[in-house]
């Protein structure tokens, strides 16, 4: 009999190998997922940020970073750097816009900086290690999670390319040429916000939304945000027939209300967020068209 049935002789647990092995790995994870919700419910997770990350979670994010890098960066072309002009244009914004968190060189980041997890480092060893379509990349986009914030709308692309070019120095510099350097450049070379920027036709509503931090203050369906109501909720907006209570809801009217709020109303607390005219008109456009 046994011959002619060779795996009945085999023990019960070896013939269902397979389901044991399911079962013992779907055991693993309920009780992996069960021991996260047990961690995460007793709020042993601190979210100070005096309290340091593991060596782990910072090899980690770091490992990520590059990662992703690697990705989305890597093909991204890269204009000619270096004349002197776009290396002064760079440095106006580098000082405008980095060194309060980054410093320069013989100079610290700004006090609220230093209060940061994980706090901006110097570029100086970045700028020399990193291929300039990443520094252009994770200048543009920012970093999740860190505080590193996107300077897509704040900055054009020329900006951006020059602050690149002008990090590709950095590393040389010492405190007395930096400051040299600072005092040449013309002020406002690299002011911010640009209102006649231009953004390609594929910019995604949302994040326009979220670039000028309006779920700060509304809810708006399909930005993920607080439960806040410092502002009214902007959902169903085409239903609405007045603007803050005073003006017709068009179009027209609702890019004029966001480029400018106290223009049309002095007392209004909704604040003026330096919208350029092409996202003030994006924003319209799509909270009118919701359903
Ligand atoms: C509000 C503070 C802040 C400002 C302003 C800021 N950064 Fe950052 N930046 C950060 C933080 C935080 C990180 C992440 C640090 C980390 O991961 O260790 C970061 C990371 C970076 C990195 C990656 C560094 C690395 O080695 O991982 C680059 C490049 C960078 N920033 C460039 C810039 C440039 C260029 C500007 C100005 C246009 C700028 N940053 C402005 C906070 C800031
Ligand atoms: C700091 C908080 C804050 C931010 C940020 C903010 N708003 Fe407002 N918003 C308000 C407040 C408060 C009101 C009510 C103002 C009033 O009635 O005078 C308002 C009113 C409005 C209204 C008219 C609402 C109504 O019920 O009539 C619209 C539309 C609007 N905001 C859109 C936006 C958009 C789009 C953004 C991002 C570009 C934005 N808001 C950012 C606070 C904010």
């Amino acid at each position: 009999l046994d011959q002619t049935h060779p795996s009945r002789a085999r023990p019960f647990l070896l013939r269902h190998k397979l389901l044991f092995a399911s079962l013992g790995a779907g055991v693993l994870v309920v009780g992996g997922v069960l021991l996260g919700a047990a961690i995460f419910l007793s709020g042993a997770l601190t979210t100070a940020a005096t309290q340091q990350h593991s060596a782990l979670t910072h090899w980690i994010l770091e490992r990520g970073l590059l990662l992703s890098l690697r990705s989305d960066a890597d093909g991204i072309p890269v204009p000619p750097l270096g004349d002197a002009a776009q290396i002064s244009r760079g440095l106006e914004c580098y000082s405008a816009h980095c060194a309060q968190c980054h410093g320069a060189p013989g100079i610290g980041p700004d006090h609220k900086a230093l209060g940061m997890m994980p706090a901006p480092g110097s570029l100086s060893q970045t700028a020399r290690d990193w291929p300039p379509a990443r520094l252009y990349y994770v200048t543009r986009k920012g970093i999740r999670m860190t505080g590193m914030p996107a300077w897509e709308f704040r900055l054009t692309d020329d900006q951006l390319w020059s602050t690149i070019a002008f990090l590709r120095i950095l590393p040389e510099l010492d405190r007395a040429a930096y400051q040299e350097l600072v005092a040449a450049v013309e002020p406002h070379a690299c002011a911010t916000p640009d209102r006649d920027v231009s953004r390609p036709a594929a910019t995604k509503p949302d994040v326009v939304l979220r670039q000028y931090g309006c779920h700060g203050c509304h809810q708006i369906d399909g930005v993920v945000g607080p439960r806040t109501e410092v502002g009214p909720p902007l959902s169903r907006w085409r239903t609405r027939k007045l603007i803050a209570g005073i003006l017709p809801n068009t179009e027209a009217n609702l890019v004029q209300w966001l480029l400018d709020p106290q223009a049309l109303d002095p007392d209004s607390l909704m604040p003026d967020l330096g919208v350029a005219t092409m996202d003030a008109q994006i924003m319209a456009r799509h909270l009118l068209s919701q359903p």
